[in-house]
């Protein structure tokens, strides 16, 4: 068998292509990434991209040593004679704050957006809609502690959603506290595992020392259970005046734009780094343990990679998941244009010839052509096939006399004209 790919990642594939789904159809990662930077461009955001390997340092330190991420699912970069310290990015907030450090961006008018899309990378049990690499697309607001940011945030997450045509998905929305809010939590948590240590899994006995609040994002049902079983109080039960005043804020201004959410009260998010408002995007159809997306509020971090206080706040989805959301409620994607004009030669001779008229009207147009003569009615095949809505055929005769007919093969109407004014001609045509 010819060398496969590696487990937990997928080949984005062209139209046509047999085994084709919506989560790993090119096109509509594409539409996905477009829809979102028009949503997202439009509120200001700037693109910013990032390495895909950073300083491990920056991982552990930004994600957190107690994480999954950290413990167990990052991705090693080694070459000849290196350190081994560089990782491959399991998410991109870090990096983007790294970067923003780094370049001096609070120069930038503040609060600065910013937004990326691109790989990530988790080596974790793949099923289905968890992968090892995998797409995100990253919104990030850096400078403000305003509420108002943190409801702004999430209404555009909801206005990307709904512009890519989903209808069954839920905010929900919870908050983080401040540390000594979290440290209170943590501390509750601890009183309340110690007794029955035992009965956690062998992570989660590793969590309790570490971060407690991390055992109630563990994936081992019986973990699950028995958070069930000791009837845990939620983290917002814990916040401390600041956070709550800040959390009301957040959902007055959300309730006012009728931006739709469900309080969780329990949310914890996988990642340390975060603190007051946090929220989860849910479907359906993907599960209700996957969430689609995830954000917070995240005002510790920078100064955590050693640089200067700088508040944070944002959110990142999964293309992969909002993709098999997408499948799950039948969305369709807009139907991709084929070429406008296809171009055949009818004899080998004028196959170049017929090639240059289709690379001239490429500077107006799509256009395609046929690598080898062909007899008109299989040329007419051929564009149908890749959706051609003009077909010309090229024979001595045209090429004498300089002229070229096109044919709209939805009317069957017949164009004669002259192959210096083609250009001209589909420029018109674009138009309609
Ligand atoms: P996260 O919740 O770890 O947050 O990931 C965000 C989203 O990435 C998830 O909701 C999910 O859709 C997708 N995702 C995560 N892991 C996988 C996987 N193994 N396979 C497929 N999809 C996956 C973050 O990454 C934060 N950086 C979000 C953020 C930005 N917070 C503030 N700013």
């Amino acid at each position: 068998m010819a060398i496969q790919r590696p487990k937990g990642t997928q080949d984005h594939l062209p139209e046509g292509s047999p085994k084709l789904s919506l989560d790993n159809r090119a096109a509509a990662f594409h539409f996905v990434r477009e829809t979102a930077r028009r949503v997202l461009e439009r509120a200001g955001a700037q693109r910013i991209d990032t390495p895909i390997f950073e300083e491990a340092e920056l991982v552990k330190r930004g994600v957190g040593g107690s994480t999954d991420i950290v413990r167990k699912e990052m991705f090693t970069v080694y070459y000849f004679g290196d350190h081994g310290g560089y990782i491959l990015r399991p998410e991109g907030t870090a990096g983007i704050v790294r970067a923003y450090l780094q370049n001096g961006l609070k120069q930038l008018p503040a609060p600065l957006k910013v937004w990326l899309t691109g790989p990530m990378f988790r080596a974790e049990n793949v099923q289905k809609g968890r992968l090892r690499q995998f797409h995100q697309v990253d919104y990030e607001v850096l400078g403000s502690t305003d509420p108002l940011v943190d409801a702004e945030a999430i209404s555009l997450l909801v206005d990307v959603v709904k512009a890519l045509g989903l209808r069954s998905v839920k905010v929900k929305l919870g908050s983080i506290g401040d540390p000594p809010d979290r440290d209170a939590y943590n501390e509750y948590l601890r009183g309340l595992f110690s007794p029955v240590r035992e009965r956690l899994s062998d992570d989660s006995k590793d969590r309790l020392e570490r971060n407690p609040m991390r055992i109630l994002d563990s994936k081992s049902e019986g973990d699950q259970q028995l958070i069930a079983e000791l009837a845990v109080k939620p983290m917002l039960d814990f916040l401390g005046a600041e956070a709550r005043a800040h959390f009301e804020q957040v959902q007055k201004y959300l309730r006012d734009w009728d931006v739709k959410f469900d309080i969780d009260p329990s949310i914890v998010r996988g990642l340390d780094y975060y603190r007051r408002t946090a929220w989860e995007l849910h479907h359906e159809g993907v599960g209700a343990k996957s969430a689609l997306c995830g954000g917070g509020r995240y005002d510790g971090l920078a100064e955590q990679l050693g640089g200067p206080a700088v508040p944070g706040i944002g959110w990142a989805f999964g293309v992969e998941r909002l993709l098999l959301a997408m499948e799950a409620e039948g969305v369709e994607l807009p139907v991709q244009e084929g070429p406008l004009l296809y171009v055949a030669a009818l004899d080998e001779e004028n196959v170049p010839y017929a090639a240059s008229l289709a690379m001239s009207a490429r500077s107006v147009a799509r256009a395609e052509f046929a690598y080898r003569a062909m007899k008109p009615a299989s040329a007419f095949r051929d564009a149908e096939r890749r959706g051609a809505h003009l077909i010309a055929l090229i024979g001595s005769n045209e090429v004498a006399q300089g002229t070229i007919t096109l044919k709209n093969l939805v009317s069957g109407e017949q164009t004669l004209v002259e192959t210096s004014d083609l250009v001209a001609f589909l420029a018109e045509q674009g138009k309609e």
